[in-house]
C-alpha cells in the first residue's frame, strides 16, 4: 500500500523567518503520527500547507496518490481538519452544529440524522445534543470538534493540538477517542508541544523544531537513539590541551553541540562539553584515542539521557 502523505522538501517564510524548513514526511495508511515541537516550530503552518489552506514556496505533497499542487479539491475530500483554534458557532445546539457541516458537505438530510446519531454516539455526546454548543466545556467541545472532522467520512485527520488548553481527564478521555477513530480506520496526524500526550498513542512521531524535522521514528526507536546519545563532559589540565581537543572533537564523528566552558582564562582546568552519539563501546574507543593524542585528560564523564531529556534540550520555550 503506497503512503497516505508523502511530504518532499517542503518549506515556507514568512518576511523571512523560515517557517518550515525542508520538511519531507511520510505517513502510513492507519498510523497515529503524532508532530511534536515547541511553540512556533512550524507544526500549523505544516499542517495548513498540507490541508491546502497555505501554498508552499517549495516541495511537493501528496496526499491518497493526489498531488496537491494539481489536485487540492480531491485531497480536501480526502482530509478532515481541525485547526488549533476553535471555530465557535456557539448560538446553536450541538446536532444542529453537526447537521450545518453535514450540510455543507451536501449529506442529504435523511443520511444528516443517522449519520450526527452515529457520530454524537461515538464522541460520547449523545446526551448533550440539545444544548447549546457555547454551554459544553471545552473538552466536550473538543469532542464535538471532532465529530464535525468526521462528518464528510475523510481517510486522514489533521488535528492541530487536540488536547492543548484540557484538563487532565478530558487529555485522557481525547486520546481514548483518537484511538477509537483509529481502529475505525483512519489516519490520524496529530500536533502537539507535550511530549507525553503522545507517546503512549503514536505508531510513530517527529520532533520538529525551528522549521525542521530533528527526528522521527516511532517512540522505542527514538527512545534507543535518545540512550546512545548522550552528554559527555572532559576536563584537561591546564590550557595547553583545549585546542588540540577541540580539534579533535570537531573532527570526530559521533560529535556534535560542542561547547567549551571555560569561563577564567588562566584557570588550572579547562573542560568541554558536547553530545556524543554511540554506545558504551564507542565512548571506550574515544577515551582511548584522547589518551594516546596524549592529551592531559583529568575527567572524562557520561551522562545518559532519556527521550523525554532530549526533547527538552533540542527544543525551547515549551508551555504545557
Ligand atoms: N501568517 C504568518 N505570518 C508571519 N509569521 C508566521 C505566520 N504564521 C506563522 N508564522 C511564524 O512561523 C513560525 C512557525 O509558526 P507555527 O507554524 O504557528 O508554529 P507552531 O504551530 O509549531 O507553534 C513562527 O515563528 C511564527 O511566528
Ligand atoms: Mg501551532
Amino acid at each position: 500500500m503506497s503512503p497516505i502523505v508523502e511530504i518532499t522538501g517542503l518549506s515556507k517564510t514568512f518576511s523571512k523567518r523560515k517557517a518550515v524548513d525542508n520538511v519531507s514526511l511520510t505517513i502510513e495508511q492507519g498510523e497515529i503520527f503524532g508532530l511534536i515541537g515547541p511553540n512556533g516550530a512550524g507544526k500549523t503552518t505544516t499542517m495548513n500547507m498540507l490541508v491546502t489552506l497555505l501554498t508552499p514556496d517549495q516541495g511537493t505533497i501528496r496526499v491518497g496518490g493526489y498531488l496537491l499542487s494539481q489536485s487540492p479539491r480531491e485531497i480536501r475530500r480526502l482530509i478532515g481538519f481541525m485547526p488549533d483554534s476553535f471555530g465557535v458557532y456557539g448560538n446553536m445546539t450541538v446536532s444542529e452544529y453537526l447537521d450545518f457541516f453535514g450540510a455543507c458537505y451536501k449529506i442529504p438530510p435523511a443520511q444528516r440524522k443517522r449519520l450526527i446519531t452515529d457520530l454524537l454516539e461515538l464522541v460520547d455526546l449523545t446526551h448533550r445534543q440539545d444544548d447549546m454548543v457555547d454551554k459544553l466545556s471545552r473538552g466536550l467541545k473538543q469532542r464535538l470538534a471532532l465529530a464535525r472532522v468526521l462528518i464528510h467520512d475523510p481517510e486522514l485527520l489533521v488535528l492541530d493540538e487536540p488536547a492543548s488548553g484540557l484538563d487532565p481527564r478530558a487529555r485522557v478521555e481525547i486520546r481514548a477517542l483518537l484511538q477509537e477513530i483509529a481502529s475505525l480506520g483512519k489516519t490520524i496526524l496529530f500536533s502537539s508541544h507535550i511530549l507525553s500526550d503522545v507517546s503512549e498513542l503514536c505508531s510513530r512521531l517527529a520532533i520538529m523544531e525551528d522549521g525542521r524535522i530533528i527526528t522521527v521514528g516511532a517512540l522505542d526507536q527514538l527512545d534507543q537513539a535518545a540512550a546512545n546519545r548522550r552528554q559527555l563532559n572532559i576536563k584537561l589540565l591546564g590550557q595547553a590541551g583545549l585546542q588540540p581537543l577541540k580539534e579533535y572533537l570537531e573532527n570526530r564523528p559521533g560529535v556534535s553541540n560542542l561547547r567549551d566552558q571555560n569561563g577564567l582564562a588562566h584557570s588550572s582546568r579547562t573542560s568541554v562539553e558536547f553530545e556524543f552519539q554511540g554506545d558504551d563501546q564507542e565512548i571506550l574507543h574515544l577515551l582511548q584515542e584522547l589518551i594516546e593524542q596524549e592529551l592531559p585528560v583529568i575527567h572524562f564523564s557520561v551522562q545518559d539521557r532519556n527521550l523525554e531529556d532530549v526533547f527538552m534540550s533540542t527544543t525551547q520555550g515549551i508551555v504545557s
